[in-house]
C-alpha cells in the first residue's frame, strides 16, 4: 500500500443541523502515533466518531488502507481492523476482567492470547477474576483499552485515555502506549493532557470549533508557546 493508512478529506460532520466538523483533512500514516488536541468541544471525538462511522460525514472522504469508506459501520471497520477506545470506558460491569478479555476476541479473525495481554498489563492478570465494577479507575482504563489491543488492531483510536486518572496511572498508561508505539502500533490519540499527548505522539493536530487550525511534528509543538496558548491552554 503507497499513502497513508488513513486519510480524512474536507470532511464535514453534524448533528442534526448543527454543523460540527468544517471541511477536516488530516492523515495518519502506518506505524505513526498521531495526536488530535484542542480545548473541551473542539471536535475531537466527533472526528472519532465520524471516522468509526457512528456519524458519517454530510461531505468529504475517508480513506482507510487504500480504499473509500462509503458505508462505515463501527462493526464493518472492526472487522477492517479499526479499534476505537470511547472515552466513556465500555466494559461489561457484571463480567470479570479475563471474560471481558474472552468476549473481545470472538469475532476477530486473529485475536492476541489473553497471556500477551497480561505481560502488557501485569495489573490485569492480578485483578483477572474481579467483576469490571470492583475494578478502580484506572484499571477500567487499562481493561478498556486491553479490550480494543487484543483484538490485533491495524489501527487502536484512544479517545482521553488519561482523563481523570491520577499522575502515577497516567504515568503507567503513557508507558503502555509507548510501548505499544515502537511495536509498529498505528494510533490516534485524542487527549486533553497536552504534554502527555506531545510526549507520545510523532505528528499533531489541533482542532478549534471544528476546524484543523494547527498541524506539526509534536516536537515543533511542544516548543510552540504561542500556538499551544491560543488553541490549548485553560
Ligand atoms: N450528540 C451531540 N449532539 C449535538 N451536538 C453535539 C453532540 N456531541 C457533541 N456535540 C457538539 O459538537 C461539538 C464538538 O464536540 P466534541 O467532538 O464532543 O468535542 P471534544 O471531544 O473536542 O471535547 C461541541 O460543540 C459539542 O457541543
Ligand atoms: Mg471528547
Amino acid at each position: 500500500m503507497s499513502g497513508p493508512l488513513l486519510e480524512l478529506e474536507q470532511v464535514n460532520t453534524y448533528y442534526g443541523e448543527s454543523h460540527a466538523l468544517h471541511d477536516v483533512a488530516l492523515s495518519v500514516g502506518e506505524g505513526e502515533v498521531v495526536a488530535v488536541l484542542g480545548r473541551n468541544g473542539a471536535g475531537k471525538s466527533t472526528t472519532l466518531k465520524t471516522i468509526m462511522g457512528v456519524l458519517p460525514p454530510r461531505s468529504g472522504t475517508i480513506r482507510y488502507a487504500g480504499a473509500t469508506i462509503a458505508q462505515p459501520t463501527p462493526e464493518a471497520l472492526a472487522q477492517r481492523g479499526i479499534q476505537l477506545v470511547p472515552e466513556d470506558r465500555r466494559i461489561f460491569a457484571s463480567l470479570t476482567v479475563e471474560e471481558n478479555l474472552t468476549i473481545a476476541r470472538l469475532s476477530c479473525a486473529r485475536p492476541l492470547p489473553v497471556a500477551d495481554i497480561y505481560r502488557i498489563f501485569p495489573r490485569l492478570e492480578e485483578r483477572r477474576r474481579s467483576l469490571g465494577r470492583f475494578l478502580s479507575g484506572g484499571e477500567q482504563q487499562m481493561l478498556s483499552i486491553a479490550r480494543a489491543v487484543i483484538r490485533a488492531p491495524r489501527l487502536l483510536m484512544l479517545d482521553e485515555p488519561f482523563e481523570g486518572l491520577a499522575p502515577i496511572i497516567v504515568q503507567h498508561l503513557m508507558n503502555v502506549v509507548a510501548d505499544l508505539a515502537k511495536r509498529g502500533q498505528t494510533i490516534v490519540i485524542v487527549e486533553q493532557d497536552v504534554e502527555a499527548c506531545l510526549a507520545l505522539a510523532d505528528r499533531a493536530y489541533v482542532l478549534s470549533n471544528g476546524q484543523v487550525v494547527h498541524e506539526g511534528r509534536a516536537a515543533a509543538l511542544r516548543d510552540d508557546r504561542e500556538t499551544q496558548r491560543r488553541y490549548l491552554s485553560v
